[in-house]
């Protein structure tokens, strides 16, 4: 399917593509960092420099923080065209200490390069360039119409795509849309995605007495803030590892006996997943396995929390405030309007008296379930094999994309193809981030074979 010419370019330009890889994961891109902001212009300047120099048409579209790349081209008239998405954003790199070398001074050692952002996404989003670039190079022309849209602000929960894609609507249709954003099942499975788990985020804050206080002249009359939040927050999940909001299980999808046959029949090594995270068992919900808890069951978890004296020695007071933030992740049908309504209602019940509480809402994500059974996806399956030499099993993951669900909801596009070419091993959002050259290499070798697949 793939020409030979396309292969044999994708080899000869192999080192300059690794080195390439570098110079843009050297870009700061954090997108909730003010301080970044021209970094994630730099890094959306960048693309757009790429896909220009590769003749695609370009615009960059400017929003509230961070700008959208859009760009297309189309030789084929009348002829399918595939969407590939990605995001040039990253996390930020705290705790900055344990880095082995400087986030954005990408380092390569033994056939992985070390950076924020190596594997979420910008080196996952860099394949589908590479790919077209070659097959370019190579061919002269693309097999198929292709269409792009990068992001800068998914990281933050993709505030103002809703907003584009409404906006840009006609000119986004496409047959399929791509997107790199996750990782294979295992080192040497490549898998197709075809779950993503949603998300609700809300901070507490809790404050008692005007100030903080002597805790000998005043213990015995107040409500403590830091105990009222611990309080409301052992409330949030119970022992035997389900949430505790009233409600929350209503709408979930129950696992369906074959998806578990499924899950089951997967090469899964608990004992290696205990190894990696360094502790001695895995713990949640009963009745659901490590894959199915990650993948297909909700949770809530604590994010962070603060209050009182936690300097060296002891300190005798009443700390007048305290904070936790708090995520949950929501599995298909639960909706994170709904959810975030659930909490707040739970929680203002709950609160102990003599504390004022206030809530918080951030960023969510819904959660989504893709057609396995399209064509499309068929020819996603090809390609895999094609690039990584072995055909990709099925897996949901329990992480979010919100961009997923606008393309459904928004452009009424059904195929989407999540490809992640990443390992859960990767350390994204971690000190230490990485992505191994090999599957950069195999990602991008994929990427040029979907388009002659789709353009079939
Ligand atoms: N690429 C991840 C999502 C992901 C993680 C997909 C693991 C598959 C496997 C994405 O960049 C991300 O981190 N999303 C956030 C949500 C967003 C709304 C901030 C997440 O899942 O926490
Ligand atoms: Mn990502
Ligand atoms: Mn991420």
């Amino acid at each position: 399917m793939v020409p030979e010419a396309v292969w044999l370019e994708l080899e000869a330009s192999g080192p300059r593509r690794t080195q390439d890889l570098v110079d843009f994961l050297a870009i700061p891109s954090v997108s909730t960092s003010v301080e970044h902001t021209g970094g994630v212009r730099q890094a959306a300047a960048w693309l757009r420099r790429r896909l220009e120099a590769m003749g695609f048409v370009t615009e960059l579209v400017e929003t509230q923080r961070h700008p959208v790349i859009l760009a297309q081209r189309l030789p084929h008239e009348n002829g399918p065209t595939v969407l590939i998405y990605g995001h040039y954003d990253v996390q930020p790199t705290d705790p900055d200490g344990e880095w082995e070398s400087p986030p954005f001074s990408p380092s390569i050692v033994d056939n992985y390069v070390y950076a924020r952002g190596a594997s979420d996404d910008k080196g996952q989003l860099l394949t589908h360039l590479h790919a077209l670039e070659a097959v370019v190079r190579a061919q002269g022309e693309l097999p198929i119409n292709v269409k792009v849209l990068l992001e800068g602000e998914e990281e933050i929960g993709s505030p103002s795509l809703p907003q584009v894609l409404a906006q840009k609507a006609n000119q986004l249709q496409a047959q399929a849309v791509v997107i790199s954003d996750g990782c294979q099942f295992a080192p040497g499975v490549p898998a197709i995605t075809y779950g993503l788990r949603g998300l609700s985020y809300l901070q507490i804050d809790v404050r008692g007495a005007r100030l903080d206080l002597h805790s000998g002249s005043f213990g015995g009359i107040v409500t403590n803030p830091v105990q009222a939040l611990c309080q409301i927050l052992c409330s949030l999940k119970n022992p035997e590892g389900t949430v505790g909001i009233p409600g929350f299980y209503d709408e979930v999808l129950p696992l369906e006996p074959w998806e578990r046959e499924e899950i089951s029949r997967l090469p899964f090594e608990e004992h290696g997943l205990r190894e990696y995270l360094g502790v001695d068992v895995l713990t949640g919900e009963a009745n659901y396995g490590p894959l199915e808890r990650r993948w297909a069951r909700p949770t809530l978890d604590v994010n962070g929390i603060w209050g009182g004296f936690s300097g060296p020695g002891a300190k005798t007071v009443i700390p007048s405030r305290a904070g936790a933030k708090v995520s949950m992740r929501l599995v298909p049908r639960q909706d994170p309007a709904r959810i975030n309504e659930l909490f707040k209602r739970f929680v203002e019940g709950i609160c102990p008296q003599g504390v004022r509480l206030e809530i918080t809402e951030f960023h969510g994500a819904k959660p989504v379930l893709v057609d396995r059974n399209l064509p499309q996806v068929k020819a996603a399956a090809r390609a895999i094999e094609a690039g990584f030499g072995r055909a990709p099993v099925f897996i949901r993951e329990g992480g979010s994309i919100p961009v997923v669900n606008m393309l459904k909801e928004i452009l009424g596009i059904e195929a989407i193809l999540l490809l992640g070419w990443g390992s859960p091993e990767d350390g994204a959002h971690s000190p230490n981030e990485r992505f191994s050259l090999e599957d950069f290499h195999a990602g991008t070798r994929a990427s040029a074979a979907l388009l002659y697949e789709l353009a079939r």
